[in-house]
């Protein structure tokens, strides 16, 4: 029996979660979009609600997801585990700045993967958007973890907005970074 096969049969190794890659959302995602949407840990520092259902999933996935300007699913060996998105500056598609943001199924936290994915976006879009100057994102202060992913791929912390975004019927505190055309992503 081949023993490297028998050890690694039906389990992701750590090896498979540094080959991620990014693609368009579609419908038949809906059940892997369901292991992270319906997570309160997962939605806990995020402006959306926690999903309850499939139906308002697929509600999503075919009138938001699938017609924004740039949101790609974060996939193992192309199974979506976490999306990533870049959002134009509302109104203005042709804008010199546009807002990251992601999110990753709980079970496969702390692996590197949404800094991965930050870097593979960031590096795509200057090049699909030649107008854009500017890759901005807002983190509420205690959400350690995504402050960690934007400085090790190498945004720059500006500062704090003080109440700015309501996070689950809360005002919050916001953590603003920014990553420049000009910039350099760390290795
Ligand atoms: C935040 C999130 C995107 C991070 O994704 P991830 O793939 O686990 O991130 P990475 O493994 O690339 O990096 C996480 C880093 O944060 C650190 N971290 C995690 N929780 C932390 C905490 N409570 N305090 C301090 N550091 C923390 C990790 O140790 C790691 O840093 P290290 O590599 O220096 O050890 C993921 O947890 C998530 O989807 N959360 C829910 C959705 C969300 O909050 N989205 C962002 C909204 S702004």
């Amino acid at each position: 029996m081949d023993e490297t096969r028998s050890k690694s049969e039906g389990k992701e190794t750590d090896d498979e979660f540094t080959e991620i890659t990014l693609r368009p959302i579609e419908l038949s995602d809906v059940d892997d979009f369901m292991e992270w949407a319906t997570d309160e840990k997962v939605s806990q520092f995020c402006t959306w609600d926690t999903y309850t259902s499939k139906d308002q999933a697929l509600d999503y996935i075919k009138n938001n997801a699938i017609l924004h300007p740039w949101l790609r699913v974060i996939c193992i060996k192309n199974r979506a585990i976490g999306a990533i998105s870049v959002t134009p500056n509302p109104g203005c598609l042709d804008s010199c700045r546009a807002e990251l943001g992601y999110v990753l199924a709980y079970k496969y936290w702390g692996k590197g993967i949404v800094t991965k994915a930050v870097k593979i976006a960031v590096s795509n879009i200057f090049e699909e958007w030649p107008n854009l100057d500017r890759v901005e994102a807002f983190v509420d202060v205690d959400n350690k973890g995504s402050q960690r992913v934007l400085e090790k791929a190498g945004f720059l912390k500006e500062g704090v907005l003080r109440k700015f975004r309501t996070i689950k019927a809360r005002s919050r505190d916001m953590v603003i970074f920014s990553f420049l055309s000009t910039d350099v992503l760390f290795e």
